[in-house]
């Protein structure tokens, strides 16, 4: 079983790379048939889904606009709370667009919500989330996700974008932490 240690912690590989590139090409094909002959505005939200971003913008059939944006940070902890703002926001017009945010975890679903009204304030015609990874268990909103790779339990992951106090983000693999 393959291990990795970040800062004090050990994490042991729960979704190696060829799990993670198999699903991530099943969800592109879905999202190309969904939006096929459409004007999609494809959204990472920096800084964990720029690994995930690169891997299913490049498996699309389709050619989006791409634009990038920058949320507050919850810190370097290990769970999620408190407000959100842009730090850096994007520079291109948004009305009438369908905009897919794409996101490397959903885990309450705050940010997830904090985007979609985001953006439907600005006049985006359709807001939707593709996620790598979706803790279904710990989500608190009312509407989900509408694609997401993989549904996982409510453990601490790194790898492959995603970072425990911002190391850990280059592994190809999702990493979970040892118990
Ligand atoms: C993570 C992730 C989402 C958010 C999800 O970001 O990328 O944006 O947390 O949590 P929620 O569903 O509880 O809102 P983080 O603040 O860790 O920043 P990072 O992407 O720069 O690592």
């Amino acid at each position: 079983m393959k291990k990795i240690v970040v800062h004090d912690k050990t994490f042991v590989e729960s979704i190696p790379e060829a799990r993670l590139l198999e699903g991530i090409h099943s969800l592109a094909a879905r999202i190309s048939a969904d939006y096929e002959g459409q004007d999609m505005l494809f959204v990472p939200i920096l800084n964990g889904a720029y690994m995930f971003a690169a891997d299913l913008v490049r498996a699309l059939d389709i050619d989006p606009e791409v634009q990038f944006m920058r949320l507050s940070s919850y810190g370097g902890g290990m769970s999620s709370s408190g407000t959100i703002t842009p730090m850096l926001d994007l520079e291109c017009p948004v009305e009438g667009r369908h905009v897919l945010l794409v996101e490397d975890i959903v885990d309450t679903g705050n940010t997830l919500q904090w985007l979609r009204e985001y953006f439907m304030d600005k006049g985006a015609a359709s807001v939707r989330m593709a996620c790598l990874l979706f803790k279904k268990e710990v989500f608190q909103k009312e509407v989900p996700p509408a694609y997401f790779c993989f549904e996982i339990p409510n453990q601490f992951v790194v790898g492959y974008g995603l970072d425990y106090a911002e190391r850990g983000r280059r592994y190809r693999s999702i990493y979970t932490l040892e118990s």
